[in-house]
């Protein structure tokens, strides 16, 4: 498989719990990156450590499923600073999803170069860029709808950057 210079070869989802939005864009990412050609290793991760252990929330299992995405088998973990070393590229699905990752990098004692690329997720999508994909938790079906949504959008968008370099 021929890959272009600037994909990279592993890409971290991570939002707060690990349970409803970046398993999802994990998924979404995985499908559409397969579909594009493009081999990357894909996983998530949340900056929370209260769900570690879990599988995704049942409604956003539920959503996943009725757009096509099985993610009934991942599992949550916290994110660590070794994602910073494993990984190319973090993305981050809010902006205190960022904040906080920018601040364990910050912490660590290697060069700003030899870790993982910090973007928000949004960064690269023309219809929703610089937005944060709002946390469903709390929220209604509709919530959850329109996560999946902004990730399947936000993802085409970093796959499609990928493709055009
Ligand atoms: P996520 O959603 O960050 O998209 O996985 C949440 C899951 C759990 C909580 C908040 C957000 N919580 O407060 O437990």
């Amino acid at each position: 498989m021929l890959m272009k210079a600037c994909t990279p070869s592993s890409v971290l989802l991570v939002c707060l719990g690990n349970i409803c939005r970046s398993p999802t864009a994990e998924e979404v990412f995985r499908q559409q990156a397969a579909i594009a050609g493009l081999s990357i290793k894909i996983d998530s991760a949340g900056t929370s450590d209260s769900h570690v252990g879990d599988k995704p929330d049942p409604r956003s299992q539920r959503h996943a499923k009725s757009h096509g995405y099985k993610i009934n088998k991942l599992v949550a973990r916290q994110v660590s600073a070794d994602d910073f070393r494993d990984f190319d590229l973090i993305l981050a699905m809010d902006s205190q999803n960022l904040a906080d990752l920018q601040a364990i990098k910050d912490d660590m004692a290697e060069s700003e170069e030899d870790l993982a690329k910090l973007a928000l997720f949004s960064e690269e999508d023309p219809t929703y860029c610089g937005s944060d994909v709002p946390d469903p938790y709390k929220g209604d079906n509709d919530d959850f709808e329109e996560v999946i949504e902004r990730i399947e959008s936000s993802a085409q968008a970093w796959i499609e950057s990928w493709k055009a370099c």
